[in-house]
């Protein structure tokens, strides 16, 4: 495609430098040889989830880094603008549109979803978003460190989210020293008095959503026990689900059910089906203290029915993993029921036209499922439809360049770019060979961020 002569090469604003921002951005620059994309995140950190999402002991899983890093080789064309919020915490999106030719919005989808049940309010009742980033060392998560300090969790969902704190919560906090994670997380494993996870699948075993690996990955934790509490639904036989994924979980839980891996183990994860959280149960300090469960039943429409039938468990933490959804974007139309902005190949739609140079890519476009590849295809989709239509575009108001850095720093942000965050990183790459053995141990609050981002960090906070 050759774009007209243009005085100012065409720039495209990407907001969001998690997995479908930088896939998106990654597709644009290959697809136009002369367009300017800017990459700008609320964080002073890029990668979005794959830093503040995928588990601290998913390493392999981490060094797909390795690849969303090459986005920024071609410094002349690409910039990474973190630090900087686009909305109404930091820069309106309608003022930072005045500079850009055209505007993806690739935000995720970060409120966790509520379950509706009495007493979900409870000091000690959290959502997976917010639990994982308390592991992740999100810089928003800082000082919400849960409390473990009681033998029972609860964890409700059955996703892969759902096992990953389950696998965090019980596998032994030794194994997670050579990760990235905080210090002060990796203090709080230590000390857990956790012994039971209770995981809560209000669905039967034929309808979970768990990778395949991810499930039988729990076998393989030290000292710890699976068991799989199914009403012997499984010994009776479930009906074969077509697909492979579904098949080999039920090969799976089905054996587990027979021979728990790691029987007597230390810590053990219980995976509870046909189960929903009735009610959470509070102390006289408001904090959970047990979860009322209620039996479920499937009918035939795949609908979930509670029997009535309830018994308690002991917990000190109660955590949904039930899913996210998207918060919407000021001046675009939403979707309330899916949590989504419409669109049509990432187009943002509005009344069947499309909203002029806005457009979507990632969970904020499809929803919160898909894994980190599943986003490259996405991204590359939305890439096309910016590039089909920049020719009439037509040109925007103000300049890119600097004067997009001076227009921030009117509303009071500096940004951190691509240099600052290879110091940033630095320094965490450096804090990880002070613990010895591990790739990077991260520096979680934001002031402690800036400071190695500018280069006059100090200590590990
Ligand atoms: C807990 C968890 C664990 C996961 N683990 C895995 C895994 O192991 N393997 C796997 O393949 N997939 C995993 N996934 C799925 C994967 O992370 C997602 O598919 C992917 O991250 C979605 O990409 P995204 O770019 O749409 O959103 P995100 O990754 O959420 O990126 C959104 C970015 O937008 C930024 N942003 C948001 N609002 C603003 C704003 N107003 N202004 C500026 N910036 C903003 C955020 O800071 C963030 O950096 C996991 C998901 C979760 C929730
Ligand atoms: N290692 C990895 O590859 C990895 C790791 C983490 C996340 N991810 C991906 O990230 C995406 C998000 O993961 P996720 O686990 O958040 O979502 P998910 O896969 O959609 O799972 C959500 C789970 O919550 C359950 N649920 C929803 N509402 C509920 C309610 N009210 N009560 C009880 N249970 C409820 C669902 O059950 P029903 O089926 O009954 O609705 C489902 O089991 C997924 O695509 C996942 O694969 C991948």
């Amino acid at each position: 495609m050759t774009s007209p002569p243009s005085a100012r090469p065409r720039r495209v604003a990407v907001i969001g430098s998690g997995p479908s921002g930088l896939y998106t951005a990654e597709a644009l620059l290959e697809g136009d040889p002369e367009l300017h994309v800017d990459v700008i995140d609320r964080l002073p950190a890029p990668y979005g989830l794959v830093r503040y999402g995928v588990a601290p002991d998913h390493l392999k899983m981490k060094s797909v880094i390795r690849a969303l890093v090459t986005t920024f080789d071609d410094a002349a064309r690409v910039r990474f603008l973190g630090n900087t919020h686009v909305g109404d915490a930091g820069i309106p999106g309608e003022v930072l549109r005045e500079h850009y030719h055209a505007v993806v919005h690739a935000i995720g989808s970060a409120i966790d979803r509520g379950l509706g049940v009495e007493g979900e309010d409870l000091t000690g009742s959290v959502g997976s978003g917010a639990f994982v980033s308390w592991y992740c060392g999100h810089p928003d998560a800082t000082g919400s460190a849960p409390a473990l300090d009681r033998s029972g969790v609860v964890v409700v969902g059955a996703g892969n989210v759902a096992i990953d704190v389950a696998r965090v919560l019980a596998r032994p906090a030794e194994d997670l020293a050579a990760t990235d994670l905080h210090d002060e997380v990796l203090e709080r494993l230590r000390d857990s008095a956790v012994t039971d996870v209770h995981v809560l699948i209000r669905r039967g075993p034929q309808h979970v959503k768990f990778t395949p690996a991810e499930l039988r990955a729990l076998a393989k934790l030290d000292d710890v026990e699976v068991r799989v509490h199914d009403d012997g639904l499984l010994a009776a036989g479930v009906e074969e689900p077509g697909e492979r994924r579904m098949r080999q979980n039920i090969e799976t839980l089905t054996a587990w059910a027979a021979d728990p891996p790691g029987a007597g183990g230390r810590r053990r994860i219980h995976l509870r089906f046909l189960r929903s959280p009735a009610r959470l149960v509070g102390d006289d300090e408001g904090r959970v203290a047990a979860v009322e469960i209620e039996r479920n039943e499937v009918g035939d429409d795949g609908r979930v029915r509670g029997t009535g039938e309830t018994d308690t468990v002991d917990a000190g933490l109660v955590v949904r993993a039930i899913g996210y959804a998207g918060e919407p974007i000021a001046g675009l139309p939403f979707d309330e029921a899916t949590g989504t902005v419409p669109h049509e190949a990432g187009r943002v739609m509005l009344g069947g036209e499309p909203v002029r140079g806005s457009y979507v890519a990632g969970w904020i476009k499809r929803g919160p499922t898909g894994v980190i590849g599943t986003n490259k295809g996405d991204g590359a989709e939305t890439a096309a439809s910016v590039l089909a239509d920049l020719p009439d575009l037509g040109c925007p108001p103000r300049p890119g360049g600097d004067a997009v850095l001076e227009r921030l720093r009117e509303f009071g942000i500096e940004p951190v770019q691509w240099d600052d965050w290879r110091r940033l990183d630095a320094a965490e790459i450096a804090l990880g060979e002070r613990r010895g053995g591990t790739e990077r141990v991260k520096i979680a609050e934001r002031a402690a961020m800036l400071e190695a981002a500018r280069g006059s960090h100090t200590s590990a906070r």
